[in-house]
Order: structure tokens, then C-alpha cells, then sequence
């Protein structure tokens, strides 16, 4: 056997020996997407072809943290209803074989391209990088063609994560990178043929350009034409916490401005956080066959309490994002649930909430449901609270959101906050352990998992002062 196919059947005999362990656990989701067992972490290869849409994730199947990932594979024709497939790569040759990390897709000649980077490590435990390329004539098997891109010259082997595009008629690889001066950076390459890149140099980053200081390694990089402008999505590790920004471990946010590609550089404008919850990181997106651009992020984040998830005893962690449709309004990205998941909307309950000084029990399924918000009139503000586990707080005076849960590493109050003016409308969506709050029509989004205690079913609503909303409930099917 070689080691492909040792690997291979390594993880569907995992698969096959925990499945019922982890669908046991009360924390599986409904409708979003997980690893049938082990550790999955960020999407892989987004791309809409043929009519079908691929996404492929970091999945390490043999435990619950991080190490030699696979390219795991989910396909779907509807952006809702998703097959897991066979897998798409393994760690098997001697330029991956600590790891297929993270990559993208592009179709080329009737063939699927994907690109990752092969991780590496020598007997002392020295990284090393190489981005590499595998084609598929099925979209589900892959062949691997080897190493197309080396790191070049004043760059740590903290360099990969490659996202490639084509724009009139070339083709352009963007990297996430480190320089020897411990620097986060994006790189740029180029190519004609997808099999031979050529190093520009880097496009962004930190004390380059306008940037100061701004983190000393950048992952998952991802540029696109958005809105008549170019936008780089971009996950910079090393930035402090500043007021209610970069709370979390490490950021995911974006740049809008314009790319150079002869000089190469990009000039841009300040960076934004894409997401205001706990857990978002290592976001991809894909224009689709209607012209959409689509993202899916990790809902995680790397080395924030992973090892402490109360799925872990049950052999699986972590899951994917809802996918969500990116425009652009006057440089700011808007986020809206993609429109196909209403497919999964029944059993429709409309409520008229008005109280003062209490508290408003929502007769709806805490498992999984969309609650949609809307025409609040709000005195002084209220508070929405969800199984016991996490509540979100709306202050009037000052426009600020707040969402609270409680830790599952301590189980204290831990909140992150959003100024967002006034306060028109509320798209939520709960699965068994994760929240998602899209705020006045995706303007800003707040993402986080949350592990209520089994039993603890109450979604509350409840304020001081007077208030009153309509809501209306769907079970997600
Ligand atoms: C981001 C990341 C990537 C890397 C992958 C490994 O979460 O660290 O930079 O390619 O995960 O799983």
C-alpha cells in the first residue's frame, strides 16, 4: 500500500470507529458544517464548478488538535445541503508530509487546480515551505504535480496559504508571510502556465507602506475585485487589544484599496475586522457562477482554549461559518446569510413583544432557528438572552452591542462589543452550540460558539424600560 492509501483508509477506519461517539455529542450541529471526527480548522479550495460547489477544509482526523492536516472535502449543490466526499489530499509525499495546508481552487482547461502549502519538518523540527499544485479531471480525485513555488530570499518558512486568481490573462498567487525581521506580510507571485511562479515581492504588511507596527505574521490572505475596488482579506497574528478591536487571539479583517500588480503593491486603507464575536478566523470566498462573492470562515480561532471544547471528550472540534454573500457600501464589506438558507426555514412564528420590567420567554426551537428582529422601539435598551449561555446587550444611549458568553475554559462572563448606532434589525441564527448575529442587514456580524448546558432551553427577551419588537421564528430543517 503506499502511503496515500495507508492514510487514506487510517481515516475512514477512524471515521467509521467514532462515528457513533460524535453524533452522540449534544453539541453536533444541525446545518452547519463540522468533521465527521477529529479537528477541523480552516476552508480550502472554495470555488463553484460545474454547476457544483467544493469546499474543502484543514481536517486532522486522528485527534483533536492541530498536526499533519488533510484536505478534507464537502461538496453541495445549493450552498445547504452538503455530501462529505472522499478526501482530497493526504500528507503523504515528501513536500506536505507534516501537513496539506491551507489553499484554494481555480478551474483551468476543464480541470480543477488546487493549491496549498506542504508543511514540513526536518529531524530537528526546522519548518520548511513549499506551495504546491494537484489537479482533478472529477472534482473529487486528485493528482498531485509536486512543488511550483519556493520561498524566496528574506522570508521566514512562515510563508503559505496560497489564494490564486486570474486578471487579463495572468495568473496571481497571494501569499501569507513573515520576513526574517519577524514581520507579517502578503506576497505576490505570478505565473502563465499555473505550474511555473514567478516572485513579484510583497504588497502589504506590516511597517510597509502607510502600516505600522501590525503583527508579526499574516495567514490566509485573500484578494479580490470588489465593488470597483480590490479588497485583501487577511488574518495578521501579533496585533493588541485596542478598545473593543482585535479582542480575540488572533484578527481576521480586510483592506480596501487598489493593487498594483507590475510594481506590485497595493495601497489601501485602515484595517477592519470582519467579524466582532469570539470565533471567526481563516476566511476564503469564492465568486460564484451568478457573480457572487461568497465567504465561509473557520469558526475558531487558533490557540483560543481549543484544547478546552466540551466536544473534545466526544472526538471532534469545531466547525465552519454559515456562508455569507460580501458587497461592498462606501469601503465598508456587508455580510448577508446567503439567500439559499432560507430553504431551510419551517414552521414560521411571527411574535409582537412589548414589556417594561420583565422578561419575555420566546416559544421557539433553541436547537436550531433563524430569529429575525426587527422595528424595535427601545427606550433605554434590552437584552436577549440564550439558554442560560451567552446573551446580547443592546445599549441605546451609546449604540454599543455587546455579546457575552460564558467561558468554557472558567466559565466567567467573557464579552466582546460593537458600536453600531442605532440598533434596526437582528438576523440570528443558532445551531446547537454556535450563534450568529447579523446586525442591520450584515453591516456587522458577531459569530461565536457556545455550549449551553444540555436541558437549559430558554431564549429570553427582557428589558427595564419600555420596549417593544417583532420577531418571527423559523425551525431550521
Ligand atoms: C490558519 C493556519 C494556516 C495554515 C493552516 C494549518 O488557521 O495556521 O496558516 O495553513 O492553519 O492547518
Amino acid at each position: 500500500m503506499s502511503k496515500d492509501q495507508e492514510l487514506r483508509k487510517q481515516a475512514v477506519d477512524r471515521v467509521e470507529e467514532y462515528q457513533e461517539i460524535v453524533n452522540r455529542d449534544p453539541y453536533r450541529l444541525h446545518y452547519h458544517i463540522m468533521p465527521p471526527v477529529g479537528l477541523l480548522n480552516d476552508p480550502n479550495g472554495f470555488i463553484q464548478w460545474k454547476g457544483v460547489y467544493h469546499l474543502f477544509y484543514q481536517w486532522l482526523p486522528f485527534k483533536t488538535g492541530h498536526g499533519a492536516k488533510f484536505w478534507g472535502h464537502y461538496s453541495s449543490e445549493d450552498l445547504v445541503h452538503w455530501r462529505h466526499e472522499e478526501i482530497a489530499l493526504t500528507p503523504s509525499d515528501w513536500f506536505d508530509k507534516n501537513g496539506c495546508y491551507s489553499g484554494s481552487a481555480i478551474a483551468d482547461n476543464d480541470q480543477l487546480h488546487v493549491f496549498y502549502t506542504g508543511n514540513v519538518k526536518d529531524a530537528e523540527g526546522n519548518r520548511e515551505t513549499y506551495q504546491c499544485l494537484a489537479v482533478s479531471k472529477d472534482g473529487i480525485s486528485f493528482e498531485k504535480k509536486g512543488v511550483v513555488a519556493r520561498l524566496p530570499e528574506g522570508y521566514t518558512p512562515h510563508f503559505r496559504d496560497p489564494k490564486v486568481w486570474k486578471k487579463d490573462g495572468h495568473w496571481y498567487m497571494v501569499l501569507g508571510a513573515q520576513t526574517e525581521r519577524l514581520e507579517g506580510r502578503a506576497v505576490l507571485f505570478t505565473s502563465e502556465n499555473l505550474e511555473d511562479w514567478t516572485f513579484l515581492g510583497d504588497i502589504a504588511g506590516s511597517n510597509k507602506g502607510s502600516l505600522g507596527e501590525f503583527g508579526y505574521m499574516w495567514e490566509c490572505p485573500d484578494m479580490m475585485p470588489l465593488g470597483g475596488k480590490d479588497v485583501l482579506i487577511v488574518c495578521p497574528q501579533g496585533l493588541k487589544a485596542e478598545g473593543f478591536r482585535y479582542q480575540n487571539v488572533y484578527q481576521s479583517g480586510y483592506f480596501v484599496g487598489q493593487l498594483d500588480d507590475q510594481k506590485p503593491e497595493f495601497n489601501h486603507g485602515e484595517f477592519e475586522e470582519l467579524d466582532r464575536g469570539f470565533d471567526f478566523y481563516a476566511p476564503q470566498t469564492t465568486e460564484d457562477e451568478s457573480g457572487r462573492r461568497i465567504l465561509f470562515a473557520w469558526m475558531g480561532v487558533p490557540d483560543q482554549g481549543e484544547e478546552s471544547h466540551p466536544t473534545i471528550p466526544n472526538h471532534w472540534v469545531h466547525c465552519m461559518t454559515l456562508p455569507r454573500e460580501l458587497t461592498l457600501q462606501n469601503d465598508k464589506l456587508i455580510q448577508k446569510p446567503v439567500k439559499e438558507l432560507r430553504a431551510l426555514r419551517q414552521n414560521e412564528q411571527n411574535f409582537e413583544i412589548s414589556l417594561s420590567q420583565a422578561a419575555e420567554k420566546l416559544n421557539i426551537d433553541h436547537e436550531k432557528t433563524e430569529l429575525f428582529l426587527s422595528s424595535p422601539k427601545v427606550e433605554e435598551g434590552f437584552e436577549l438572552s440564550f439558554r442560560g449561555a451567552a446573551r446580547l446587550i443592546y445599549r441605546k444611549e451609546d449604540g454599543v452591542l455587546t455579546l457575552e458568553r460564558n467561558s468554557y475554559l472558567d466559565e466567567r462572563v467573557e464579552s466582546r462589543h460593537c458600536k453600531i448606532g442605532e440598533l434596526k434589525e437582528l438576523d440570528i441564527f443558532l445551531d446547537a452550540s454556535s450563534i450568529e448575529i447579523f446586525v442591520n442587514d450584515g453591516e456587522e456580524v458577531f459569530t461565536a460558539r457556545y455550549f449551553p448546558y444540555p436541558g437549559n432551553n430558554d431564549v429570553l427577551v427582557s428589558s427595564r424600560k419600555n420596549l417593544s419588537l417583532n420577531m418571527t421564528s423559523w425551525t431550521m430543517k
